[in-house]
């Protein structure tokens, strides 16, 4: 038996405005997308803005939906329409951030698994990392260069190949 120690980097900027200036728009576009979720239930609000290899912007936000499990998070409501519309684009980044009604967000909010693997997916299609900038409705951005850095471990295409 060994133990085998596996590292992620995570890059900190002290608020929106230390962001460089494309990703601080990305960020932004996030932020206003927060506006159109839809979430009665939770009232936490998520917005993502994903910049496409060729320049596309795409934003999505959180549908929930009375039968909750129906309802779907913010970051796939986006990937889900880029990956429609562009299937052969790679994605660059996602911006997420996310506001709640009746208490302030004052850390990054970072995706939830499942968001996670479709992440992975997306950067499995394209052989292209992504890179994630996470923010609360204030405070600290988080920033990491590849999904495998928010999944170590992931489960992997190879996992589904048959052997002959
Ligand atoms: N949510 C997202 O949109 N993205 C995540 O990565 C985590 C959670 C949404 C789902 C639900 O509408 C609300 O936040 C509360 O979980």
């Amino acid at each position: 038996m060994q133990e085998i120690k596996i590292s992620v980097t995570v890059f900190e900027y002290n608020d929106i405005s230390d962001l460089p200036e494309q990703e601080r728009h990305l960020m932004e576009l996030a932020v206003k997308a927060t506006d159109f979720a839809y979430a009665p239930y939770s009232t936490f609000r998520v917005g993502t803005a994903l910049l496409l290899e060729n320049g596309e912007i795409i934003t999505g936000n959180n549908q929930e939906n009375m039968a909750y499990p129906s309802g779907l998070c913010a970051e796939r409501v986006a990937l889900f329409y880029a990956a429609s519309q562009y299937p052969d684009v790679a994605v660059n980044t996602v911006a997420i951030t996310a506001r709640a009604n009746d208490f302030e967000i004052d850390h990054p909010v970072a995706p939830c698994g499942a968001c996670r693997q479709v992440m992975a997916e997306t950067e499995n299609r394209s052989k292209n990392k992504m890179k994630l900038i996470m923010m609360g409705e204030k405070g600290k951005v988080q920033v990491v260069e590849g999904v495998d850095n928010i999944l170590p471990l992931m489960f992997h295409e190879e996992n589904l190949k048959k052997k002959k």
